[in-house]
């Protein structure tokens, strides 16, 4: 099955980088040279401290903007963390779950991140749910069985019909800051696996369903990437850092549409 796709998404992941000035500089050039683009959807994920910048400066643009990551429970003793409702008050629209970098770093489980976009979607936050398998599970062959796992965990407990109007993003761990991205054969396999899954599960869920590819996207591969059948746009994190780097992948999503 391959959904038609209408609209790109391009996600900036900005991890644990920016601040006040260096992110006025970056949302200005944003701002500016996208302002044009139709058929795209750009959205910034900052940290946490940002959101309200993002907010006075993104607000009225075509360029939305969400967090990295979000808790699970609703409200309470949770020193340290932030509730969807607290990110929707930011006007926050998406939220990354289950970034591999956290889910290595926090050992945050399958569970945690299967809840925590339940607790999202609750919110009416669009949740960006991070999957992917290491290189020594790449190269055992066992990649689609890790990617299935991981969305295993979510449809068992609430079902494949959460998956209407959320994002999944397919992030191969051993792409993720190497400069090494996917080749198009491998994205499209596993862009058509993941997509195959949801949609032998629930029709409306994947028809509503963007896949994202995320993994040392740059200008250059982003061209290939993006006109794969089921590549609905790409998650970026280095190059979303550097405003010609991140616009040029926004206008390849664009030309990949139009
Ligand atoms: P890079 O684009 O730096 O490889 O990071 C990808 C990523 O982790 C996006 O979430």
């Amino acid at each position: 099955m391959t959904q038609k796709t209408t609209q790109k998404l391009v996600v900036a992941n900005w991890k644990m980088h920016g601040n006040l000035k260096q992110n006025s500089a970056l949302l200005t050039d944003f701002v500016e040279n996208l302002s044009a683009l139709k058929h795209t959807q750009m959205v910034v994920c900052a940290p946490y401290p940002y959101l309200a910048q993002l907010q006075s400066m993104l607000q009225h643009t075509n360029i939305a903007w969400g967090a990295q990551n979000v808790a699970k429970n609703e409200v309470g003793a949770f020193t340290g963390e932030v509730s969807a409702a607290m990110l929707t008050d930011f006007g926050c629209k998406y939220v990354i779950i289950g970034h591999s970098e956290r889910a290595t770093a926090y050992c945050e489980s399958d569970e945690n991140i299967a809840t925590k976009f339940v607790q999202a979607k609750r919110h009416g936050l669009t949740p960006i749910l991070c999957v992917g398998e290491t290189l020594i599970e790449r190269e055992a062959g066992v990649m689609e069985m890790v990617v299935s796992k991981q969305l295993d965990t979510i449809i068992n407990t609430h079902g494949a019909a959460v998956f209407a109007d959320a994002v999944i993003s397919y992030e191969p761990i051993w792409a993720i800051g190497t400069g090494l991205a996917a080749t198009p054969e491998q994205a499209k396999n596993m862009h058509l696996f993941i997509r195959n899954k949801i949609s032998n599960l629930n029709i409306e869920a994947t028809n509503r369903l963007k896949i994202l590819y995320g993994g040392s996207v740059n200008p250059q591969n982003a061209v290939q990437l993006f006109v794969v059948p089921n590549i609905d746009g790409g998650l970026i994190g280095k190059c979303s850092l550097n405003a010609q780097e991140f616009e040029a992948i926004c206008h390849a999503a664009e030309t990949s549409v139009t």
